[in-house]
């Protein structure tokens, strides 16, 4: 079912087109940038009058006699040097939008190329605490996965944890230092773990031996030492207790919970094919590829430290492996900030030349850092990393201001206060993330995340609970959906929006862009507002009307429904306002 108004209208130009002689190519029309004038134009007749030497007018105006038999269209107007603007039949616009309101999918279709995505994002780190840099990762990685699996792809999410590395060397010795011995680790909970961890650091920094003895502590353990593996299972169990209760907070999933250390295995198989390509070499001890060095110096990828020990290189190299072996994938994606751009450079091109990924895309999405209004990468109070759940709390604080006490209002007791107030500080912390295109960072708005206006996403789910509430309402007064008639100017521009739905989902799959979406909702909620205001549903005598209002209130309902949850957040049914408190 092909929907989309600039689909539909393309294909007519086509044919006109080819009857005209006319080279095909140019036959596409866009959203017009003059909506006063038309809904729709086609530029076309420029281009083509460049190649022909011709009046861009005359071939416009060809392009517009044939135009104006076609049955959907109102007009068509040759403007300027040869802009062919084109309006549509309100009748035509109604009737699509009925079958999109009555399409389970509302009007959007799949990917032609249904295909096999691994896609890597949240990578946090075991003992760490997750700071908001871990939270752009999974906030970005969740609403392109629910994106792609929407349009028909198979989707494999992995949360890659960094639970193998010299952190965790760092924390055995540490508690070895302060303790004599392992003995008390299996009782150690996720903050006592974070400490160690912290004074870890510390110490390492300062201390030469110390880091010696960390890396050599990490080495043992990934060779196998039983006490250390047992001591480094219990750390990497709570902390992932922890790392999940967090995500799931904020409602970012998962399919599989692999780490670093589930690529040690076929490590082994890494450096083997390596040695028999003879792409590897011995370098100051350790094994290295070296890779090719265009206009900037580019360091090997490292297989094996002079100490034996594999490195990050190697675990992401067997995991690339793992992945296309395992699961088929056409396509790996990793979400992380820019600092380790360069490591995916190098770990891309070392997969080439080993023939790991052949015609697999591998692609890294690099996002910006989150700042504090100083333009610093954001900090607590006290000048430290502000921590994942210090965030969900403060966020959970400023919608409580928005809120209803508990009792107040009939109905919601402590209870569903308390998961109101989850679902809206979630959506809050998200939408100010995914507004963003992913490559920008942002400033964290303290002040204006969590509001009920403007672009948030509080003010989303507040329009989509408007409308439930008027879709209640109509239901109580027995009143129906029907058949779509456009007839004051608000209608049709509500509709003509509606209807690029499926262009938007499409672009926001193609680019692997979320703010694409954040962007259409938000305007979507403006436009709604702005025809609520001036198309009133109930009140008026012509019961078509009202039926026809009501179809469109209930689609805008369900697209932003759509887009929410494509972003990763939920829409409650009901939004609660204070009736003193802030809004
Ligand atoms: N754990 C890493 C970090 O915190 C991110 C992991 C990204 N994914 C990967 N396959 N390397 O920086």
């Amino acid at each position: 079912m092909n929907l989309l108004f600039e689909n539909i209208l393309n294909k007519t130009l086509e044919k006109i087109f080819e009857k005209l002689n006319l080279e095909t190519k140019f036959a596409v029309v866009k959203v017009s940038d003059r909506p006063d004038l038309s809904d729709f134009q086609c530029n076309g007749a420029l281009a083509l009058a460049k190649i022909a030497h011709k009046n861009p007018r005359e071939i416009g105006t060809m392009i517009a006699d044939e135009l104006k038999q076609e049955n959907c269209i109102d007009s068509v107007s040759v403007d300027g040097p040869g802009f062919v603007n084109i309006k549509l039949k309100d009748e035509f616009i109604a009737a699509n939008i009925d079958r999109i309101a009555q399409d389970e999918r509302l009007g959007c279709g799949k990917t032609d190329n249904p295909h096999n995505i691994v896609l890597d994002y949240g990578g946090p780190n075991v003992a760490k605490n997750m700071h908001v840099g871990h939270l752009r990762s999974g906030v970005i990685g969740e609403a392109v996965s629910r994106i792609e699996r929407f349009v028909g792809n198979n989707v494999i999410s992995d949360v890659h944890l960094g639970d193998w590395g010299t952190p965790m060397g760092m924390i055995i010795s540490e508690i070895i230092r302060q303790n004599g011995n392992l003995d008390k680790v299996l009782s150690y909970n996720i903050d006592q773990i974070t400490e160690f961890y912290k004074q870890a650091n510390i110490r390492c920094k300062e201390d030469e031996t110390a880091k010696e003895n960390a890396r050599i502590i990490t080495a043992e353990l990934q060779d196998g030492n039983a006490e250390y593996q047992k001591a480094w299972q219990h750390l990497r169990a709570e902390s992932i207790k922890a790392i999940r209760a967090n995500y799931q907070e904020l409602d970012v999933n998962f399919d599989l919970w692999w780490g670093e250390s589930d690529a040690h295995k076929t490590c082994g198989e890494i450096v083997k094919i390596a040695r028999d390509k003879n792409i590897s070499e011995i370098d100051n001890g350790a094994e290295i590829i070296r890779l090719e060095e265009s206009n900037k110096p580019k360091p090997p990828v490292i297989l094996i430290k002079s100490d034996g020990g594999y490195t990050y290189h190697t675990t992401d190299l067997a995991t690339i492996k793992m992945r296309v072996d395992q699961f088929k994938a056409d396509e790996i994606v990793y979400f992380t900030d820019n600092r380790q751009t360069l490591h995916f450079e190098q770990v891309f091109e070392g997969a080439e030349k080993l023939g790991i990924a052949p015609n697999v895309k591998l692609k890294h999405i690099v996002f910006g850092t989150v700042n504090g209004a100083d333009g610093k990468p954001f900090k607590t109070r006290d000048g430290g990393v502000m921590n994942l759940e210090t965030l969900i709390e403060m966020s959970k604080d400023k919608v409580r201001q928005s809120l209803p006490e508990a009792g107040e209002v009939e109905g919601y007791g402590e209870a569903e206060i308390e998961k109101l107030t989850s679902q809206i500080a979630v959506a809050a912390i998200k939408f100010q993330d995914l507004k963003n295109t992913i490559a920008s960072g942002y400033v964290f708005e303290l002040d204006d995340f969590a509001k009920f206006e403007g672009k948030t996403g509080p003010y989303i789910q507040y329009a989509v609970a408007r409308i439930n509430s008027v879709l209640r309402k109509a239901a109580g007064n027995g009143l129906e959906a029907g058949n779509v008639v456009i007839k004051a100017p608000e209608e049709r521009i509500l509709a003509l929006k509606l209807a690029q739905l499926h262009n938007i989902v499409m672009r926001a799959h193609t680019e692997k862009e979320p703010s694409i979406i954040a962007d259409y909702a938000y305007t979507l909620a403006q436009t709604f507002s702005t025809f609520y205001n001036a198309c009133p549903i109930m009140n008026t005598e012509d019961k078509s009307l009202s039926a026809s209002r009501l179809r469109l209130a209930k689609l805008v309902r369900d697209v932003l429904t759509l887009m929410l949850y494509l972003l990763g957040i939920e829409a409650p049914e009901v939004m609660l306002k204070a009736e003193n408190k802030g809004e």
